[in-house]
């Protein structure tokens, strides 16, 4: 029996229950995934007591406790230490392992939506939009994989350039200011968008405009709600291919989930489903 959990606050409306209810019936394992919400007044080092004594097989963490569930761990795998924010853990024989799966989830969707990609990584050219905490993993899980030229764009260049000091891979890395990677836009094959900026359709904002964008380039943007943002339907308008952010959700899960039951499993079809029930 795999019992999982997700812990955060507000969660009530977390997809993730439903992926891995799927990803369950999927293996044919038998268990749950639930959620456990830990108010903000609450102690955290209270709640993850319980959850040790449960002895769950693991559990995924969000916001805000990404970087507050690190002290509680017995060990951290090499892409979470990198990242600093773990957002799954392992109880691997009762010590518990944290992992990131945010970045590597995000490569996959990428990879998995534009199969040619994987195997044209070093000649790619990648530029992130934004420098928070999803900017970080998908930076690093980029530079890991395999891609060469990764830039960076961001309101606040001091937290690109923190980004950017991953790196020690020998991609090569330029941060940009936003107006910059406006002008520049047309050279890159890649563009990923990580802000919030979008999240609020009414307000009809776009972290920066999109005409000069290259044809046939990947465009997309991490923000799923609405499911197709104003950049995304801009990149569309101009000839580029796009990619959800929604599909980002099913490949972190995915990866966590192999790592609890060391079990392979298809998002086959996943993509659709999901997008219906965001679209309600
Ligand atoms: P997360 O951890 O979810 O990625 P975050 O850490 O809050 O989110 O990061 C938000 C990102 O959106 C940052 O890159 C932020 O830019 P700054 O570093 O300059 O703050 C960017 N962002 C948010 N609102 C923005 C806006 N109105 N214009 C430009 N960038 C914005």
């Amino acid at each position: 029996m795999y019992h999982l959990r997700l812990i955060g606050y507000p969660i009530k409306h977390s997809l993730s229950p439903w992926i891995h209810q799927q990803f369950l019936e999927r293996t044919n394992l038998k268990g749950s995934y639930t959620i456990h919400e830990i108010p903000l007044d609450a102690s955290l080092s209270e709640h993850l007591k319980q959850l040790k004594a449960a002895h769950i097989s693991g559990f995924n963490i969000t916001v805000p406790y990404k970087q507050k569930i690190m002290p509680y761990l017995d060990k951290l795998d090499s892409e979470a230490k990198r990242i600093g924010a773990v957002n799954t853990v392992v109880n691997h024989n009762g010590e518990w392992i944290g992992y990131n799966t945010d970045g590597s989830g995000y490569v996959r969707s990428l990879e998995s939506e534009f199969l040619d990609l994987s195997d044209e990584r070093q000649g790619v050219r990648v530029l992130i939009l934004g420098a928070g905490g999803a900017a970080r993993g998908i930076y690093d899980a980029l530079v890991q994989r395999g891609y060469r030229s990764v830039d960076i764009a961001n309101r606040t260049r001091e937290s690109a350039d923190a980004i950017a000091k991953l790196n020690q891979t020998g991609a090569k890395t330029v941060v940009k200011s936003l107006t910059d990677a406006t002008k520049t836009i047309s050279k890159y094959d890649v563009i990923i968008q990580t802000t919030s900026v979008g999240m609020r359709p009414e307000i009809d904002q776009m972290i920066i405009p999109l005409h000069k964008v290259k044809k046939g380039a990947i465009v997309s943007d991490i923000v799923y709600q609405p499911i197709e943002t104003k950049f995304l339907k801009e990149a569309k308008k101009h000839g580029a291919q796009i990619l959800h952010g929604h599909t980002m959700l099913i490949f972190q899960a995915q990866y966590a989930f192999e790592l609890w039951t060391g079990q392979k499993v298809s998002t086959a079809g996943m993509a659709d489903a999901l997008k219906n029930i965001l679209e309600g």
